[in-house]
């Protein structure tokens, strides 16, 4: 139902929405690979490990600030956001997900479940961020997890580093931890996430969204020693990645809802101060 109205109004506006929803194209039929370049005067990179299906609700894929419960308001259920104080740490990648080798579209780090500063915690001591595409031809997300030492270390991937920033995201997006995974491993479950409007509390509405997990297999042709760290990732003599993309299919489950009760006037559209005055007023009419 959303889909339509959401299809609806987009018609209405005239955006160009795919005529049918598709997970993904393979980047590698059009002149694409699953792997980054760490730069442009290097051919090694890091593997594409995730995908934001895009047949999930097209809200989600608004990778946009000002958009209540878009992308960012997924990855905040996930405890991402972008950098702290807007400090951009580290270069930028590249990806050619079937639309030519462009720069990500941006960066986001795992903020240890805390919203102030968290991130900043990560860009020094390390932990997992992701790196993010669009693919205009189906709106899917291709990204990049991985999960990296501490500024010392220069940002070295752990050990394992790429498989495990990919199970650690896809464990929380589903609410179940996962150990090694599997091609024919399913699974799913629900989180919630907070928009505010410039971190103005008085706007804060959550969205609940429900995951469904699934992998993909065979996608990633590419050698092992294109792979970029791949000495330092590889364990026991393993390729440093499974080879192994998680596909997401977020839906939302309910949206919008208003975090603080005193915040309705949001939703009526009236302004905070003229509300409070009003509960005054009214507060003064019940008392005399
Ligand atoms: C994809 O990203 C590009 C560049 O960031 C942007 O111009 C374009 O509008 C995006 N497309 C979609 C469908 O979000
Ligand atoms: C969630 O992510 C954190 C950090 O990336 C990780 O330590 C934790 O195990 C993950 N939880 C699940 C359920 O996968
Ligand atoms: C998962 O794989 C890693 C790397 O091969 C290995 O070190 C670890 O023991 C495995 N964990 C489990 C629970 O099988
Ligand atoms: C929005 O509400 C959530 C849940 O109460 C809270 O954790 C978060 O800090 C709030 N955000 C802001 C900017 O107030
Ligand atoms: C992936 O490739 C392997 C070996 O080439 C094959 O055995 C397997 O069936 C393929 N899996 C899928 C899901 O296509
Ligand atoms: C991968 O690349 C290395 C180094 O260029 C080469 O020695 C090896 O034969 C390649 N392996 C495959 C399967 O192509």
């Amino acid at each position: 139902m959303r889909g339509l109205i959401l299809a609806g109004i987009a018609a209405l506006l005239g955006l160009s929405q795919p005529s049918q929803a598709k997970a993904f194209n393979d980047p590698a039929e059009n002149g694409g690979r699953w792997l980054t370049r760490a730069n442009s005067d290097d051919e090694v990179g890091e593997p594409l490990n995730i995908v934001i299906s895009g047949d999930s609700d097209p809200l989600v894929m608004q990778v946009d600030d000002s958009t209540p419960g878009g992308f960012y308001t997924y990855w905040d259920s996930l405890h991402f956001q972008q950098e702290f104080a807007g400090i951009h740490l580290g270069g930028d990648q590249l990806a050619n997900v079937g639309d030519g080798l462009v720069a990500q579209q941006g960066i986001l780090r795992y903020n240890y479940n805390d919203r102030n500063g968290g991130t900043l915690y990560e860009s020094r001591n390390g932990g997992n961020h992701i790196r993010y595409w669009n693919q205009s031809s189906t709106n899917a997300l291709f990204i990049a997890a991985s999960a990296e030492m501490d500024k010392e270390a220069n940002h070295m991937i752990i050990p394992n580093g790429y498989n495990l920033g990919r199970d650690w995201i896809a464990g929380n997006a589903t609410a179940k931890a996962i150990n090694n995974a599997t091609a024919d491993l399913t699974q799913k479950g629900q989180t919630v996430g907070y928009w505010t409007r410039n971190g103005d509390a008085a706007t804060n509405v959550s969205f609940t969204y429900e995951t469904e997990l699934s992998f993909k297999s065979n996608l990633t042709t590419y050698n092992s020693s294109m792979v970029n760290h791949n000495e330092q990732v590889s364990v026991n003599g393993n390729p440093p990645q499974d080879g192994l993309v998680a596909l997401l299919k977020v839906s939302i489950k309910s949206g919008n809802n208003q975090v603080n009760a005193d915040s309705w006037a949001v939703a009526h559209g009236v302004s905070y101060v003229f509300a409070t005055l009003s509960v005054i007023l009214s507060a003064i009419y019940l008392v005399y």
